[in-house]
């Protein structure tokens, strides 16, 4: 538009200028032939001497709109014979002026006027000059029109121009980008004879390139991130998942109301999940759902069984669902902690698979399924599934909500193919679960598991560079995301001094101010080890008699599945073996186990881990344990020993704890003895390295690497859908097929 104005611009003068040279030419040869018209006529006027005929018959002709005057000059005549029209300035003496052949301009103030002078001279004698006056201002008037018109013609001109280039542009533009987005997609090697992939194939190669190391640098930025806090959390949700609330499920939920002597009070449930869960769903909000299992849990929720909780400062809603007595035997303690418990757990206990229970876990899930639709505020929500109890609700979820980004995580061990080949349901399992986007364990070790167990039972595509498995054209990434605690703890966990907590654990149990206590924390269970660290403690003060009487190993042991014989058996196991331990080392003043099989709220056992000299944790085989995890945030004077089983994943990410074998008791005995003499010096050595590792690799950063993962997943997955998985398959330029996969979370 800009070019063309300046076109316009530049040529409007010239146009004027040739314009106006045409009228004038126009208008001389009208001259030309009105002088010839009337020559005849004014002959015989002029021979006769007739002026006030000439004058008259000058008058008709100036009828002519254009015609402005006329006169005419004898051979001696000084003051033309004219019409009173013809300006004074004109005589005859100076006639020669306008002789020219086009005339001459004379400037008035109603406009120019064309002055011609043509002879009279019929048969060769001159008999004088005619002068004819005609009026320019038409001319003016044209050129201004002209201009206009030309005006117009350049905006119309430069509109249309301008406009087919934007036409032009933006159609080159799409079929750029389509070209381009085909070649990202690979489809450029599907159809080599493209045009346009010839064209944009020099470029493709480098914007794979920039493409993959701005992913690079995106996830590296996210990695240095040095504090993963709910902030961190929050951004990423915001960010890279539209802000999308969250949806979690899990069976146990994070507030039980109970009544207790006709109050209701609340309690916090022993368990990991929970620990893990609630601080996430504090930073991102959300619902999670979660079985109400409380006695009072009916009697504090709204028409929609949901409750704002933490009831002191709420941040999310907890959707309660209830379960039939027939459901939750079937369902929680047959199906799940019957069956899948054990065989995932080596804890060479048996599973027991009934297929009643089975068609209760099925019932159920299908329930949960149900109530994440009901919760679901759009198309694709952010669902989160926890756990062995719910295998199938992934694949449920997928088949309501095909866009949903499903996280599922498997918080126990995954077995090997071996022993999973024994579960009735195994397809159906594996099924359910790979209808999630990601599916997390704790462990690269469980990760391999599963991977082989699909392998084995399904027909899909592992991938096991990038741990990928593709199944029913989906794609589910396999990851190893190490889950862990709130860093730093809720203040009113670490409110109360160190000091003070270990006078008031070792006042609470009569026990002198100097004596020394190990701690544990467990639910009653016979994965946890307890008979192993009892035997371990009992083992120690055998081979460290000076102990006795000055050593005291504090159990605090939550009550679970007691329904369940096995756990019931195994609690009068424990109970059995600590009172036994203690009637052999009776001579001392104080017990060698002090067993509190009852509740403990979290506060209580923070000050259990502030006030002990030790922690022993002696799981026979853990997905993470975050009691060893809690143990180490408690201790912020960097004093207090770790004993960690090896079967545990916490292992592989403290190894400055002692690392123990539950089995060996003479190993665990020498351990304990070695944490109780251990200097303060070694002890912050040690409990430095791990509280620095708990702080990076907090649960902030494991719920925002998972969902970090989802979202490229994500986004990598809407491409996806444009080009059918079985594509894949065909091409073999592996970066340009890889199906997406989430890249694998750094090892600590
Ligand atoms: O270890 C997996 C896990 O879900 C823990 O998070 C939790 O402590 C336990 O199993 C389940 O316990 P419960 O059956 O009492 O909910």
């Amino acid at each position: 538009m800009l070019v063309l104005a300046a076109l316009a611009y530049a040529v409007m003068p010239l146009v004027d200028k040739l314009t106006f040279q045409w009228f004038v030419r126009d208008l001389d040869l009208r001259s030309q032939l009105v002088a010839n018209t009337i020559e005849q006529p004014l002959q015989s006027l002029a021979e006769a001497r007739d002026t006030v005929g000439i004058r008259r018959f000058f008058t008709r002709i100036t009828q002519d709109e254009r015609l402005f005057a006329m006169g005419f000059c004898d051979k001696m005549g000084r003051r033309p014979i004219a019409t009173p029209t013809l300006p004074k300035q004109i005589d005859c003496y100076g006639l020669d002026d306008y002789a020219a052949p086009t005339g001459e301009l004379l400037r008035e103030e109603k406009g120019s006027l064309l002055v011609s002078v043509i002879p009279l001279v019929p048969l060769g004698d001159t008999l004088g000059r005619t002068v004819l006056v005609h009026d320019m201002s038409f001319v003016d008037r044209r050129t201004k029109e002209t201009k206009r018109y030309v005006f117009y013609f350049f905006v119309g001109l430069s509109a249309l121009v301008s406009l087919i280039t934007v036409v032009v542009a933006q159609l080159s533009w799409r079929g750029w980008v389509h070209g381009i987005r085909s070649l990202m997609r690979g489809e450029g090697l599907l159809r080599p004879a493209q045009q346009s992939e010839g064209e944009l194939q020099p470029i493709a190669d480098d914007l794979r390139a920039l493409i993959r190391d701005l992913d690079t640098e995106h996830r590296m930025r996210d990695e240095e991130r040095l504090a993963w806090s709910p902030e961190a959390l929050r951004e990423i949700l915001d960010r890279e998942l539209r802000g999308q609330d969250i949806i979690v499920v899990s069976n146990r939920e994070p507030y039980i109301h109970v009544r207790k002597n006709g109050e209701i009070v609340i309690q916090r449930p022993a368990s990991g999940l929970v620990t893990a869960i609630e601080p996430i769903m504090r930073a991102c909000s959300g619902v999670w759902i979660a079985h109400g299992s409380g006695s009072a849990d009916r009697e504090v929720v709204d028409r929609k069984d949901h409750l704002a909780v933490p009831i002191d400062d709420p941040s999310y809603q907890l959707r309660r669902i209830w379960l039939s007595p027939s459901e939750e035997k079937g369902y929680y303690y047959g199906f799940a902690n019957e069956g899948l418990w054990p065989l995932c757990h080596i804890a060479h206990v048996r599973p027991t698979f009934r297929s009643s229970d089975w068609r209760q876990y099925e019932r159920v899930n299908r329930h949960f399924a149900a109530a994440v639709i009901e919760e679901a505020k759009s198309a694709d929500p952010i669902v989160l599934v926890q756990d062995y109890h719910f295998a199938l609700v992934p694949r449920l979820v997928r088949e309501r909500l095909p866009d949903a980004t499903i996280i599922a995580f498997w918080h126990i061990p995954w077995p090997n193919p071996e022993a999973f080949a024994i579960c009735p349901w195994r397809h159906e399992l594996l099924d359910g679960l790979l209808g999630s986007s990601i599916l997390g364990f704790h462990t690269q070790f469980h990760c391999n598991n599963f991977v082989d167990t699909v392998d084995r039972q399904l027909e899909a595509r592992v991938d096991r560079e990038t741990f990928t498995v593709t199944y029913k054209a989906q794609a589910t990434g396999v990851k190893r995301y190490p889950i862990s605690v709130d860093w730093p703890p809720d203040e009113k966990m670490t409110a109360t001094p160190v000091e003070q907590c270990r006078a008031m654990i070792r006042e609470r149990h009569q026990l002198p101010p100097d004596h020394a206590i190990g701690v544990g924390v467990d639910r009653m269970d016979y994965t946890k080890g307890l008979e192993e660290r009892f035997r371990a403690v009992e083992r120690m003060l055998e081979l460290h008699p000076e102990w006795i009487g000055k050593f005291t190993f504090v159990q605090i042991a939550a009550p679970t599945r007691a329904s369940i014989e096995q756990y019931h058996n195994y609690e009068l196991r424990v109970r059995a073996m600590a009172e036994s331990i203690n009637e052999r080392f009776a001579d001392g003043k104080h017990p060698a186990i002090v067993l509190a099989v009852k509740h403990h709220e979290p506060h209580e056992v923070y000050q259990y881990y502030r006030g002990a000299d030790l922690c022993f944790v002696s799981s026979l085989h853990d997905g993470m344990n975050l009691v060893a995890k809690e143990f180490v945030v408690s201790r912020d004077d960097d004093r207090g020993v770790l004993l960690l089983s090896q079967f545990t994943g916490a292992a592989r990410e403290l190894p400055e704890a002692l690392i123990v074998n539950p089995y060996d008791a003479d190993q665990c005995a020498g351990a304990l003895n070695v944490a109780l003499t251990m200097p303060i010096r070694v002890q912050r050595a040690r409990m430095r390295l791990m509280r620095s590792l708990v702080q990076e690799f907090n649960v902030y950063r494991w719920a925002g690497r998972m969902l970090l993962d989802a979202a490229t997943l994500r986004r990598r997955g809407k491409i996806l859908l444009r080009v059918p998985v079985t594509k894949w398959a065909h091409l073999s330029d592996a970066t340009a097929a890889t199906p997406p996969t989430a890249p694998s979370e750094s090892v600590p």
